[in-house]
């Protein structure tokens, strides 16, 4: 068996999860801390499609097989809400479409889904196109600089002006920083073990210095947001916040506080996760020149002197296969998660209530078991082939009704974006592949330099 190729289990699957060893008290709690891909790579292939992860709070069942993660986030969806890890982060963005499951969150979703349909999409191509050229002019100086801090930059500014026209004046640079914090908040391991050890309720009654500063950051959203409402409502137009707007004005039941909650949920799900997945197919690409050329190639031959539009993306199938590939390899989140409402069952083993339970992306979309031999190349060609590819072994966007609401935005900004660099730039990376991190979403340890030519 080769590394990263989970142990098959078949029908005789235990009921009884595997635990792997780890410490008194602490369970696997450490060697999760250090290093989840590693740690949870290697458990999937010492034991086999499911583990039960063990930590001073509840323990977690970990799945690494596909139609686990079927049973999961489609076929048992019913049976399951968002995790206790998921729903700590409404102390920050209130009950939000994210935090929220079951009726509760049906509505939400139904409020937000016409603003992301793909047709609608459409007016927003100029904004990325427009934005992913103004990076590049800057970077083109050939100065070395932080690429995972230039694509939250480059995301943030992209879903400001997707979400209003108004001019924001000093608010932009105050909400900049004010998701900044929240990621660093989300990303830290008190916040893990607050959320998991105690469904997140210590986060909304300690008054820490950090909870203190998060405070007066959400007070500030609310302000913004809702003079930005306000101005929607006096003079719509074609932003996402005049379509968020008149969808909201039509329900009874829903007011301003929602609103607010959703656009913050929209920015903070939306920025980081995309930011990731540019860094890291910018990275890919950085280290595969054959690949850059044969893209370039793929631009000029459909593109000729003009920018990319949302039109020429069903004829870039190598973009596409890029952007596919770069996610199965780094998924900017590692897993989804969620915790049975009621006594359960996911292939052969029964679930408890309250049982924490998480689909990992990170080690299903790079096993050899469903990917073959080469699963850890970056090939994207991979995606051209015809054959027939396992369900489920590619999840960056989650599965069933919980599915990304922001797939097609995300897929259509990392191409069109990407299409603008590959034309204009050649990336040089300035150290090794970076290390990784992740509490909610993937993340480098250490700022990922690199220098930019024009070419
Ligand atoms: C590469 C970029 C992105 C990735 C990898 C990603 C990944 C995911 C995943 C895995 C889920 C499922 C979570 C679960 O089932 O618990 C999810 C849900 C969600 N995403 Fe994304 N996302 C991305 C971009 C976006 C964008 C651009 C937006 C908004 C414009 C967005 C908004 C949301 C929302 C609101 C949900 C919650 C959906 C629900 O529970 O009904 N995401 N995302």
């Amino acid at each position: 068996m080769k590394p990263h190729d989970p142990k098959p289990s078949g029908p005789e699957a235990s009921a009884q999860p595997p635990v792997p060893r780890g410490l008194p008290l602490l369970g696997n709690l450490l060697d999760w801390v250090r290093d989840p891909f590693a740690a949870s790579t290697r458990w999937a292939e010492e034991h086999g499609d499911i583990v039960e992860m063990r930590t001073p709070g509840p323990s977690a069942y970990l799945l690494f097989e596909p139609t686990l993660v079927r049973e999961l986030l489609v076929t048992r969806a019913g049976a399951f809400r968002k995790s206790a890890l998921t729903r700590g982060m409404s102390c920050v963005i209130g009950d939000s479409v994210v935090t929220r499951s079951g009726q509760a969150w049906v509505a939400r979703r139904r409020l937000l889904a016409p603003a992301l349909r793909k047709a609608g999409l459409r007016r927003y191509t100029s904004v990325i196109v427009d934005h992913a050229h103004a990076y590049a002019q800057r970077w083109a100086s050939g100065r070395a600089f932080d690429l995972h801090a230039q694509m939250l930059d480059f995301m943030f500014d992209v879903l400001m002006d997707v979400l209003t026209s108004a001019p924001l004046g000093p608010a932009r640079a105050q909400l900049r920083r004010g998701f900044d914090v929240f990621w660093d908040d989300f990303g830290s391991y008190e916040f893990m073990l607050l959320s998991m050890l105690f469904d997140g309720e210590p986060y909304r009654r300690i008054t820490t210095r950090r909870r203190r500063r998060q405070l007066e950051l959400i007070a500030n959203f609310d302000r913004v947001i809702g003079e930005l409402a306000a101005q929607a409502r006096a003079a719509p137009d074609q932003s996402l916040l005049s379509d968020l707007v008149r969808s909201w004005d039509g329900q009874d039941q829903l007011g301003e506080q929602q609103l607010r909650e959703d656009v913050t949920t929209l920015i903070l799900a939306a920025q980081e996760t995309t930011a990731m997945g540019l860094t890291m197919a910018l990275d890919l690409l950085m280290r595969h020149r054959d690949v850059v050329d044969r893209l370039a190639a793929e631009l000029d031959a459909v593109l000729g002197d003009r920018a990319p539009d949302i039109d020429d993306l069903p004829n870039l199938p190598l973009l596409e296969a890029v952007v596919h590939e770069s996610l199965r390899l780094i998924p900017p989140i590692w897993g989804v998660a969620r915790e049975a409402l009621e006594p359960t069952q996911i292939g052969n083993l029964r679930v408890a209530a309250g049982t924490q339970v998480v689909a990992s992306a990170w080690v299903i979309q790079r096993s050899t078991r469903w990917w073959g031999p080469d699963a850890l190349d970056f090939r994207p060609e991979r995606w051209l082939d015809q054959g027939q590819r396992t369900r489920f072994a590619w999840f960056p966007f989650g599965a069933g009704p919980h599915l990304c609401i922001g797939m097609r935005f995300a897929l259509i900004e990392m191409s069109l974006a990407l299409a603008c660099w590959v034309r204009r730039l050649r990336f040089v990376a300035l150290g090794p592949s970076p290390a990784l991190t992740s509490v909610v979403t993937t993340r480098p340890t250490h700022p990922v330099q690199v220098r930019a030519t024009a070419c």
